[in-house]
């Protein structure tokens, strides 16, 4: 094989074989082909694209290219559930504790925070003890024994994602429909789950920003996983605004507790519902998703998710009282109230700039080895569409110290626009995407 050429195929715009493909995604995973030529290939598959069948070797090719986990050992059908990236989207601390609850086995790696999103590793670490560095055989009897597990990936799952990631980072090749999809699937494929549900979000914070880029992502890792052999569900959401209201890692684990407590309703827990409903009927837990909504909403108000949750954070070392006292989770030491300042209509959120935000008062990491503040991030009191006076809460900032409030509410101003007209609320959701086609909602 040789690089040149399969790059100056693709740049003429032919379709690889899937030879060709395996070369690349070995040489990436060995490290055998230089960077300058990876970052060649990823910049020719961005501008030429790639068929469904040049996706799909590509994904196997790259979950091939390191370790595949076997949760055989686990009984029952084991469903993940993947985000395509939010902001305020902690819908893995709400409906996975649910999931387990209603029987199905709850066997999930995730991920750390990537630019302006969060992710959920870092939120859980957010809790006193908690670890998610935990090796595959105590991942498995955990969830044997107690039927839920979030941790880090073990082992050395689909390296030549690793290695294409970063590149892409700095070549501007992330925002590629082929390179995503191959990305993700590779990943999820190798974690060794049965059934898989794709949150993939549009919108202003999203990776695809229109809807129909976005669906089009969902309808290639639906095509991905049926060829694999594995069913996949995509829901297509919104991420037009913060799916939460709370940002930052503890306080996104606070509002997680809330919503398993019934305390709190509203788009977080919808969003849950939904994703959570077709993960039970990928688990063959229920015909529909209206009936896995009923399965979830009785595990919510009986408690036990709740309960699920404080069993999982003591599996993995954590200490469970701050699911009954959430004040014990980190606190920052400034909290500031900001005001609305303006009568008028909620219009519009620039939602990775309120990530951003997030990010720059130590919620996220600007470069690997930062260390992140747990307890910093902001809450915030509107929605689109809401209609707001002047003396209205905007947010509450939770932060470092009174500079980076200050910086804080200079940006989060900045990315929330007004109205004097009446605005409507966005959906929550667009579309559910499965092997027999698109259901839209829009
Ligand atoms: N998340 C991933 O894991 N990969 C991508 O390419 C984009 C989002
Ligand atoms: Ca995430």
């Amino acid at each position: 094989m040789n690089m040149v050429e399969i790059i100056t195929r693709k740049k003429l715009g032919y379709a690889l074989t899937q030879a060709e493909i395996a070369y690349f995604a070995e040489g990436a995973a060995q490290h055998t082909v230089p960077d300058y030529q990876l970052a060649a290939m990823l910049m020719a598959i961005r501008l030429k694209g790639m068929n469904a069948e040049e996706t799909t070797a590509l994904t196997l090719a790259m979950r091939d290219s390191g370790d595949v986990a076997d949760l055989s050992a686990i009984p029952g059908i084991k469903v993940d559930k993947h985000s395509t990236g939010g902001v305020g989207d902690t819908t893995t601390l709400v409906l996975a504790p649910l999931v387990a609850a209603c029987g199905v086995p709850v066997a999930k790696m995730s991920g750390r925070g990537l630019g302006h999103t969060g992710g959920t590793l870092d939120k859980l670490e957010s809790i006193s003890g908690l670890t998610v560095e935990i090796g595959e055989e105590e991942f498995i009897r955990q969830v044997q024994e107690t039927g839920i597990a979030v941790i880090g990936q073990t082992g050395s799952l689909a390296p030549a994602d690793k290695t294409l990631y970063a590149l892409r980072d700095v070549t501007s090749t992330v925002d590629s429909l082929p390179l995503i999809a191959s990305s993700i699937m590779s990943k999820k494929l190798a974690s060794g789950a049965d059934a898989i549900v794709l949150d993939v979000k549009t919108g202003s914070g999203a990776i695809m920003q229109t809807l129909e880029e976005s669906i089009q992502l969902g309808q290639a890792m639906v095509e991905i996983g049926a060829l694999a052999g594995k069913p996949v569900t995509a829901v297509v959401t919104g991420m037009e605004q913060p799916l939460g209201t709370h940002v930052g890692n503890a306080l996104e684990v606070k509002e997680a507790i809330d919503v398993l407590s019934g305390r709190t309703k509203g788009a977080l827990l919808e969003v849950s519902l939904l994703l959570g409903s077709h993960m039970l009927v990928l688990a063959n837990r229920c015909k529909t998703p209206e009936e896995g909504r009923g399965l979830l909403t009785e595990a919510l108000e009986s408690g036990r998710g709740l309960t699920k949750l404080k069993e999982m954070i003591s599996a993995q070392r954590g200490d469970p009282a701050c699911v009954d006292d959430v004040s014990l989770l980190p606190r920052s030491a400034v909290v500031r109230e900001v005001k609305v300042g303006r009568s008028g209509y909620v219009a519009e959120m620039d939602t990775m700039a309120l990530g951003l935000a997030a990010q720059a008062m130590g919620a996220g990491r600007m470069k690997k080895t930062d260390q992140l503040d747990y307890s910093v991030g902001f809450v915030l009191e509107v929605r689109i569409g809401d209609r707001v006076q002047p003396e209205d809460t905007l947010c509450v900032l939770h932060a470092r110290n009174e500079e980076e409030a200050d910086r804080a509410a200079d940006a989060i101003r900045a990315a929330i626009a007004f109205s004097e007209e009446p605005v409507q609320a966005p959906p929550l959701w667009y579309a559910v995407i499965t092997k027999d086609g698109v259901q839209r909602f829009d």
